[in-house]
């Protein structure tokens, strides 16, 4: 049996970290094996480029660079744990993936189709069975990231920034309807899970899970 791919997005601060916990007790209540990954990051490698990725120090570091080395850090990712996971029958829940790059590095850093094709090579095409994007208005994320802790040198862009990532995640959301679920993240933590459970029960369905 293939496992499936689940995918979370959403500006900073939109409260992904919850609803990952609930995705991984609705997939072990089912009695299936989790693995729970993020990005960048989820491979020592890739773990150490998010060290430069979110470093407030490296503040010259070019968008095409930048661009780089998340895609970069995605393809180990992908090769040492998203896929053989997938292959074994696990689920892999994965907090962001390559519609991170597009809302952020297309949209945000405003450099096009080049992020696709950079990241068609980083992931061999991989994409996810279902994504939810956890759709939060971009002022308010960031007073809920900023109240969390300091913030990383994504989140200390400028807002004219995040409102270009979340105009990337609408249009991502807009021309892809049947993989990307929109979640209105400022409702109540309990009605987010209940909706994203009804897209999972939906998911299981149709593949016979
Ligand atoms: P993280 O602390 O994981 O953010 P969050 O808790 O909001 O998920 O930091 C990841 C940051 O990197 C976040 O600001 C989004 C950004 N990012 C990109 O710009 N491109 C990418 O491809 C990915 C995966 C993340």
């Amino acid at each position: 049996m293939k496992g499936l791919f689940i995918t979370l997005e959403g500006g900073d601060g939109a409260g992904k970290s919850t609803q990952i916990r609930n995705i991984e007790r609705f997939f072990t209540e089912k009695g299936l094996s989790v693995v729970h990954t993020r990005e960048p990051g989820g491979t020592p490698i890739s773990e150490k480029l998010r060290g430069i990725l979110l470093d407030n120090d490296n503040s010259e570091m070019d968008p095409v660079t930048e661009m780089m080395i998340y895609a970069a850090s995605r393809a180990q990712h992908v090769k040492e744990v998203i896929m053989p996971a997938v292959q074994r029958g696990e689920v892999v829940i994965c907090d962001r993936f390559v519609d991170s790059s597009v809302a952020y590095q297309a949209y945000g850093r405003e450099l096009g189709d080049m992020v696709r094709d950079v990241n068609r090579y980083a992931t061999g095409g991989l994409t996810p069975d279902i994504t939810f994007w956890l759709d939060i208005d971009p002022a308010a994320g960031r007073a809920r990231a900023a109240k969390a802790g300091a913030l990383d040198r994504l989140e200390v862009e400028k807002m004219d920034f995040h409102y270009r990532v979340y105009e990337g995640y609408r249009r991502i959301a807009e021309s892809e309807p049947d993989r990307v679920k929109r979640i209105d993240a400022s409702d109540t933590v309990e009605s987010i899970r209940d909706h994203i459970y009804e897209c999972l029960e939906e998911l299981c369905r149709s593949k016979g899970i």
